[in-house]
This record gives C-alpha cells, sequence and structure tokens, in this order.
C-alpha cells in the first residue's frame, strides 16, 4: 500500500512536464488534501502501535516525495530555460545582410576624376552660376549681340524680350567671371551644368554639363594647352591615346583648335564609334582671344593664355560606350548601378 502510493506518485510526477503540471501534482499528492493526507487522515483508526508504525512509514514516502518533486522541478525548469534560449538564439556564423548603397552618377565621378586629374597640374576648381548674364555668356566673351556665331548656342533665354539673362549654354562665361575677380595667373576649370535650346536623341539633351578650362599667365603657349590636355586625355582614354589638334572657329580664341584622340575602341582602325575616322573629337580650344583678356581688364601685350571647353557626358558615353545620352537622365537604377566604382 505504502509502496503503491510511493510508485504512483513517482510516476505521475515523471510526467509533469511543465510548472502548472507540477502544481497540479502537487496538490494532488502532498497538498492539504492530497492523497498523502488523505493517508494521513486514516490514521487515527488505527491502535497506537499500528499507528507509529504507519506514520513513521508515511512521513518517509512524503521525504521521499518532496524531494523527488524538488529534482523534478528542476528538471522541467532546465528544460524551459534549453527551450527558450533555443528558440531565441542568433546564429553568428550567418553572413550580414546588405544593406544597398548608393553610387555616384558617372557624370558626377567623371567630374570629380578630371578635376582631380587638373589638379594635380595646378588648376583649381572654381563653379559658377547656371543662369548667367547675356553679357558673360556673349559679350565678353567676343560674340557682339549681331554676330552670326551666337546662332551656334541655341540659348534657352529667362526673359526672352530683352535676352539678357541665359541659362548659361555655356561653361566658358566662368572664363570672364575668374578673370574680373582675380590678376593672373590663372589656372581654374570650371565643371558644370548647361543648357540649350535643342531637340532631344541618343546624342542631344537640352541640359548637359561641360568642363571648361582656363590658363594665363606671362609666357603661355600653345605647347603648354597641347602638353596639359594631352595628359588629360590620356589619363582618362588610357596612356597609350594619340591626341591630334586641328583649326576650328570659336569667337573667344586665337586660334582656335579642336583635340581628337584616336578611337580607343578600334584603336584607329576606323570602326563604328568613329564613324570610320579613327578619330573622336573630344573638346574645343585656343589662345584666350586678345579682346578677351581687354574685357577683363588684363593687358594681352604682358599676358597671354588658353582656354579648352569640353562635353562631360560625352567624355562618359566614350569612355564607357554608352549608346544613349538620355539614359543619364532617366534615373534607371539597373542602368546608374553599373557605375558603382566598388564593383568596377
Ligand atoms: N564653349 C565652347 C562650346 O560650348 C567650347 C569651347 C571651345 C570652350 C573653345 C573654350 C574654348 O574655352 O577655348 O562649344
Amino acid at each position: 500500500m505504502n509502496d503503491d502510493l510511493l510508485q504512483q506518485s513517482l510516476d505521475s510526477l515523471r510526467h509533469a512536464t511543465s510548472e502548472d503540471e507540477l502544481a497540479g501534482w502537487y496538490r494532488d499528492v502532498l497538498g492539504r488534501k492530497g492523497t498523502l493526507s488523505e493517508a494521513m487522515r486514516t490514521l487515527g483508526s488505527l491502535t497506537p502501535d499500528e499507528r507509529r508504525e504507519r506514520g513513521r512509514q508515511l512521513n518517509e514516502v512524503k521525504t521521499q516525495l518532496e524531494a523527488a518533486f524538488t529534482a523534478r522541478q528542476d528538471e522541467v525548469r532546465a528544460a524551459a530555460l534549453d527551450a527558450r534560449l533555443g528558440a531565441e538564439s542568433v546564429d553568428v556564423t550567418l553572413p550580414g545582410r546588405r544593406h544597398p548603397v548608393g553610387n555616384l552618377h558617372p557624370i558626377t565621378a567623371m567630374i570629380r576624376e578630371a578635376c582631380d586629374i587638373f589638379a594635380h597640374l595646378g588648376f583649381q576648381t572654381v563653379e559658377g552660376p547656371e543662369v548667367e548674364y547675356a553679357l558673360y555668356s556673349f559679350d565678353m566673351l567676343n560674340i557682339p549681340q549681331d554676330h552670326p556665331a551666337r546662332d551656334v548656342w541655341d540659348t534657352i533665354f529667362i526673359n526672352s524680350n530683352e535676352k539678357e539673362i541665359t541659362l548659361r549654354p555655356h561653361t566658358s562665361p566662368m572664363q570672364i567671371r575668374t578673370m574680373l575677380k582675380q590678376d593672373p595667373p590663372v589656372r581654374v576649370v570650371v565643371p558644370g551644368r548647361t543648357y540649350r535650346y535643342e531637340a532631344q536623341d541618343a546624342t542631344h539633351e537640352w541640359h548637359f554639363h561641360q568642363i571648361e578650362g582656363l590658363a594665363v599667365d606671362r609666357h603661355i603657349t600653345m605647347a603648354d594647352l597641347r602638353g596639359t590636355l594631352a595628359e588629360f586625355a590620356r589619363q582618362i582614354f588610357g596612356p597609350e591615346r594619340k591626341v591630334r589638334f586641328r583649326c576650328d572657329y570659336f569667337p573667344f580664341v586665337e586660334p582656335g583648335v579642336d583635340m581628337s584622340i584616336d578611337c580607343p575602341f578600334c584603336k584607329g582602325k576606323g570602326c563604328r564609334t568613329c564613324k570610320g575616322s579613327g578619330w573622336i573629337e573630344i573638346l574645343g580650344a585656343g589662345m584666350v582671344h586678345p579682346n578677351v583678356l581687354r574685357n577683363v581688364g588684363y593687358d594681352p601685350d604682358v599676358y597671354s593664355g588658353w582656354a579648352f571647353g569640353m562635353g562631360v557626358d560625352r567624355l562618359v558615353m566614350l569612355r564607357y560606350n554608352v549608346q544613349d545620352l538620355r539614359s543619364f537622365y532617366a534615373n534607371d537604377l539597373r542602368f546608374l548601378a553599373q557605375f558603382d566604382r566598388a564593383r568596377m
């Protein structure tokens, strides 16, 4: 009978797997109305000898059951803790989740790279307003009002009647602003946005980017122009690049030239990109016109200089073989993410 009670109770204790079940077991077995208390209550009907013997047995059972209960309680709690830790665990060996990071727009990247190259050649980078006086966009650059060359720059005017204020059609007005502000020597490059009243297609946009360059000092010659621009072309398009200069006309330089590089795609043999010629024109340049120097108060008998202007969008198209200029402004991340320097 005692053994039965002990065995049964120990068995049912083993089936308790939670705090609730443990509490239930305790109530049923060791509680005030539990089986053990009930057994104790029968002691009164026994003879004194029997009672002593039976009482001693029951107390022993109670001690054992209490010890078993504490041990089982420890087991159940340890198992519960294990389960919780297992559920909350973090696998620290898993690779982290990558957060998408933006990259520079290819045109911004090219501007920075170009200005950096010129910085190493002694040129400071300056920027100017995109809304610009026609006086600086044209007049002081030796393009008077009735000059036919004005039509070359299909200009967007802010006040179309007076034609006094432009969205600058080129970065050249910054030549004027720079020279008005300082005395020679001048060595600046000017990156920035430019605007033209133009129909859009794969190679034309109504807004684009240029980098202007200007060097003025005593004894500046065309050889300096050639050396500087050839060095630039080689750093951007490869050290084996050849450069070619030809006569060209821009009202603010004399003589004026344009510079081409041998086609980086066919190495000068002739292909679609260079339209079979083997050469690709990348910029206009020339010796600053004496009139321009005079306009800003520099003495053309003492100072000479050269200037250049190039289209940044075109440089990027050439370097990465981009076919449509409009992709630069379409904001399609699939296109733009290709220029992530981290992945290039
Ligand atoms: N401003 C000219 C254009 O937009 C480019 C240019 C040509 C700039 C010759 C110059 C230069 O500084 O000397 O077409």
